[in-house]
């Protein structure tokens, strides 16, 4: 087999290997800072939307999917958690910025912690023992960040700081490899790509 020569393919393809032989992927860090520090052809797929952050879908398979999310100054995602799964975010354009939150319990307030801020190239890593989190892009630039879930995440809880209330959320995709689709759900995109 040719190896593919965008590098966001081959990306995918290292990322196939490294997981399938290391579900915990201990090396995936390096695969994505490498990716973030060097490449630019996640340009020609990433989208962004004056209303909300955009989440344009790379790849998905059973092991993982890779997503880039284009985000405008000063948008955030809403405090949530990740289904169980194993998250990393690679900065490919920045600063991005992250903040940990605690539930202390039903009716109770979150905790919140300390607010990280991440440069291009540098990764963040998060799983729901560590933390609930909030992604954010900072108030003064646009920022675009590369995240790989593995396993796939078609539904997370997202959680209201005041009251700790949690709410289950089904996520979209604002394109699917570099094209629109105007918000297709990840189970139906599931469904589609099985079928193939
Ligand atoms: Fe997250």
């Amino acid at each position: 087999m040719t190896a593919p020569q965008r590098p966001l393919d081959r990306l995918c393809q290292e990322l196939t290997t490294v997981l399938g032989r290391d579900p915990k992927g201990k090396a995936v860090a390096a695969l994505l800072e490498r990716y973030a520090r060097e490449e630019g052809d996640w340009a020609q797929w990433t989208f962004f939307d004056a209303g909300t952050y955009t989440r344009n879908l790379v790849h998905r398979s059973s092991l993982y999917e890779l997503l880039i999310l284009g985000w405008e100054a000063g948008q955030a995602s809403p405090i949530h958690d990740h289904d169980g799964q194993h998250c990393w975010m690679a900065v490919l354009e920045g600063p991005m910025q992250e903040v940990h939150f605690r539930a202390a319990g039903p009716g109770a307030p979150l905790t919140q912690g300390a607010l990280r801020t991440f440069e291009r190239g540098e990764v963040a890593y998060i799983a729901d023992e560590i933390a609930l989190h909030r992604v954010q892009a900072t108030p003064a630039a646009r920022g675009v960040s590369l995240h790989l879930y593995s396993s796939p995440i078609d539904t997370c809880r997202t959680y209201d700081p005041t009251s700790g209330e949690a709410r289950r959320l089904a996520v979209g995709y604002h394109s699917v490899r570099g094209v629109l689709c105007g918000e297709k759900s990840a189970a139906s995109v599931r469904a589609e790509w099985a079928a193939v």
